[in-house]
Formats: structure tokens, C-alpha cells, sequence
């Protein structure tokens, strides 16, 4: 049976209870975004609990998730510092202390707003914590890499300095130029005064445009020893090929532009969210930035993500965009006022906000709308979307 993606109304815990029947071990991703135990009522739902409350709330929803998680799957709770200590004990208790595969801290929000009123006293709270764990030992985060901020890349930039004007030929061939002089002669700098920062940002521009045959010498004991003339390739102990270039090994400025995706977020922009969805949703919206970089850590097309916790259904919407399968729960009204509608206009192709350029989205794909029942425990299709 082909299943659809589901959007469902009801109490978590009876839910996800109840879908062990129907979807035990279907699920490669879990995003919780739970209630923080904030003290208050932030938005349309309580988040007041006893602590010890709050652990058994979310203790039951770890114990009824397990069975619906693939061997190989990955679940990612959101947290702030209030319980993320006892949150992580609690993770290491239910699934296991060597399955944590990151603690990623995240920026969720700006210096500005209430949280500056105690800045004289306090450090402003700007983070919050991502506790990843793996279901099995095969669980995996993919090895992501993400463009270097221009501020370090400009550091390096310096000292990438030549160009190779003739990359199609073998090493050997190779001629090396200034990228200035190599510039000037396309009349590349044409306009820009000779040492201004135009012309500065002009050939920063051109090195990354031309980043795969821009080049910079570096000091090599290997290629020292060797001191080989002119260009030439060297072959390592381990078969590792080295470009040497008169006894110094040859850097492309293409292989050092990235930098591996560590468990420090602070590159997300948390402005704007209110241009992402239907509503506002404004203490608890998470970007949808987010999202996709934590579906691109633990998913490939195709997979099936959960979310219990669905909010304003960020993630069934960066799910879809993403072409994956999806289920989310909210026991609240405004799954109905806030998710019902982004998801509708998601499938549409009329949600313009949040990573839908950056995917082209431009629509397709429908899921249903299902009550819990209380009376029957019983689960119950209202609404199809869109419509068969
Ligand atoms: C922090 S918000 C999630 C926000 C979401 N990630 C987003 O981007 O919009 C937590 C959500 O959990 C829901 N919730 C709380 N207790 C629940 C329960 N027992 N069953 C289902 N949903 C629940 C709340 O109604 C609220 O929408």
C-alpha cells in the first residue's frame, strides 16, 4: 500500500501509540521541537510543566517513538538551556549514551528584543541545542561543506596570487601568471583605479569565479627532498598526487573555498520568519533554513520524516520541498489555521517563503488530513489535499 504523507491532529502520544500498528520502522528522521518548559504560554499552547512532569512528558514520547524509527534512522530534539542538561541525560537513557552523534549548538536569535532589558546583568541568550542521536550503529550524518564566510576567505584570497592560464594541458605545460596581469590583459579591470578597493574586490571576485586553476605555492618536505624543475605531478608513498612546482607543492584556491559543517551553527537567519508560512507562530517558528540543513545531514528523497511536534509545519513543508515523505502531529488548533494552510499552498506551489527558491519549488504532491478520535482511539482521514 502506498502510503501519503500525513498531517494529524491529536495528542502525540496516542498517535505515534497507535502508529506502531501501521508504520513501525518506517521513519529514516525525527525532528522534536518540543514544548521548552517555558514557564508561560507562549503562543496557543501551555508550556508550564513540573520538571519532573516535563521529563515524563517527553520520556513518553522518546519510548513511543523508538519503534517507528529505522535501524538506521536519526532523531533531532531542539531544546534551550533550560532543560537541555536533563533532556540529554534522558536521550543517553533511551536511546543508548554512544548513539549521540552531535550536540550542535545553534544562533536562533539576534541581540535585539526583550532579551537586551537584562544585557547589564546577564549574557543575552541567543542559542539553543540540537541533541542528535542515531537509532543503530549504521546511523550516519552525512559529511556536509559549506562556503567559508567571505571575512576568512578573504584572509586566504591573499595569498592566491597566480593563475594558470593553460589548465587543459599536463602539468608540465603550464603557464602561471599574475591573476592581475591576467585580468588587465581581458581588460577585466578596466575602469577601476589601479590599488582601490574596486579593483581589490574586482580580483577577489575573479579568483572565485577562476577558483579551480587559481593557484599558491606551499612548503612541502616530500616535494623539498624531490626538487623537481619547472611543473611537474609527484606521486606519494600512499599514491596521493602532488603538484610540485620547483620543489614547493602547488594549492588550489577550489579546494580550500569550503570548510566541513562543524556542531557550531551560527550561519541561519533568524529575521524574517514571519515571511516564512501562514501566521506567525513567533516564539516557536524555527527557520526553514534549518530544517533543510538537518533533512540534507539525515536523509536522501525518498525517506520518511516525522515530526511530533508540527507547530506551523516547518518541517512537513522543507520536507515536501525536499522530496521527502512526511508525517506531523499537533494536538492544537492552529495545525488546522497554520500548518493546514502553508502545507495547501506548499503543494500549490504558491508558498513563495523560506527555501523555496533556493529549490525551485513550484509545487505538486498532496497529503491528508487525519483526527485522532478520542472515542475509538482510533485514527480518521477528514480530508484529502489535494481533493481525489
Ligand atoms: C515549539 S512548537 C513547534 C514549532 C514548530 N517546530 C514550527 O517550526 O512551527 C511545539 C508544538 O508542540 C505542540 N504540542 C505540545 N504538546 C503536544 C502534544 N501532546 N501532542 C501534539 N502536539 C503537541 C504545540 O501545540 C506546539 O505547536
Amino acid at each position: 500500500m502506498t502510503m501519503t504523507n500525513r498531517l494529524i491532529l491529536g495528542d502525540n502520544l496516542k498517535v505515534m501509540s497507535r502508529l506502531c500498528e501501521s508504520d513501525a520502522g518506517r521513519f529514516q528522521m525525527a525532528y522534536l521541537d518540543p514544548p521548552y518548559n517555558t514557564g508561560g504560554t507562549p503562543e496557543d499552547y501551555a508550556d508550564a510543566r513540573d520538571h519532573d512532569q516535563w521529563l515524563q512528558f517527553i520520556g513518553d514520547r522518546l519510548r513511543a517513538l523508538r519503534p517507528l524509527m529505522a535501524d538506521r534512522g536519526v532523531v533531532f530534539v531542539q531544546i534551550d538551556d533550560r532543560e537541555q542538561a536533563y533532556l540529554k541525560v534522558l536521550m543517553d537513557e533511551h536511546f543508548g549514551r554512544d548513539r549521540c552523534l552531535a550536540h550542535v549548538v545553534v544562533k536562533m536569535s539576534e541581540l535585539s528584543g526583550v532579551k537586551m532589558s537584562h544585557a547589564e546583568r546577564r549574557l543575552p541568550k541567543v542559542k539553543e541545542h540540537l541533541l542528535i542521536y542515531g537509532m543503530g550503529p549504521e546511523s550516519r550524518l552525512k559529511n556536509l561543506r559549506r562556503p567559508k564566510a567571505r571575512e576568512v576567505l578573504s584572509g586566504y584570497l591573499n595569498y592566491y596570487r597566480k593563475i594558470i592560464d593553460n589548465p587543459e594541458a599536463p602539468p608540465a605545460q603550464w603557464e602561471l601568471l599574475s591573476i592581475k596581469d591576467w585580468a588587465k590583459a581581458r581588460g577585466g579591470l578596466e575602469g577601476l583605479r589601479p590599488g582601490s578597493r574596486q579593483e581589490a574586490k574586482r580580483l577577489e571576485d575573479l579568483k572565485l569565479q577562476e577558483a579551480h586553476r587559481v593557484v599558491y605555492r606551499t612548503n612541502n618536505r616530500l616535494l623539498a627532498e624531490r626538487n623537481l624543475p619547472g611543473i611537474a605531478e609527484v606521486f606519494g608513498p600512499s599514491g596521493r598526487r602532488y603538484i610540485s612546482w620547483e620543489g614547493k607543492q602547488i594549492l588550489f584556491l577550489a579546494d580550500h573555498i569550503d570548510e566541513p559543517l562543524s556542531d557550531l551553527w551560527t550561519d541561519l537567519s533568524t529575521i524574517n520568519l514571519n515571511k516564512e508560512g501562514v501566521g506567525s507562530f513567533r516564539y516557536s517558528k524555527k527557520p526553514e533554513a534549518l530544517l533543510h540543513r538537518c533533512l540534507q545531514l539525515a536523509t536522501e528523497p525518498g525517506d520518511w520524516v516525522i515530526d511530533p511536534f508540527c507547530g506551523s509545519g516547518t518541517t512537513a513543508a522543507v520536507a515536501h520541498k525536499m522530496g521527502r515523505s512526511w508525517l506531523t502531529i499537533d494536538c492544537e488548533d492552529h495545525l488546522l489555521s497554520q500548518a493546514k494552510p502553508r502545507l495547501e499552498a506548499v503543494m500549490a506551489g504558491q508558498d513563495e517563503g523560506g527555501v523555496t527558491g533556493l529549490l525551485n519549488w513550484s509545487g505538486g504532491g498532496g497529503f491528508e488530513l487525519i483526527r485522532w478520535t478520542e472515542v475509538e482511539d482510533a485514527t480518521q482521514v477528514i480530508e484529502a489535499v489535494p481533493p481525489n
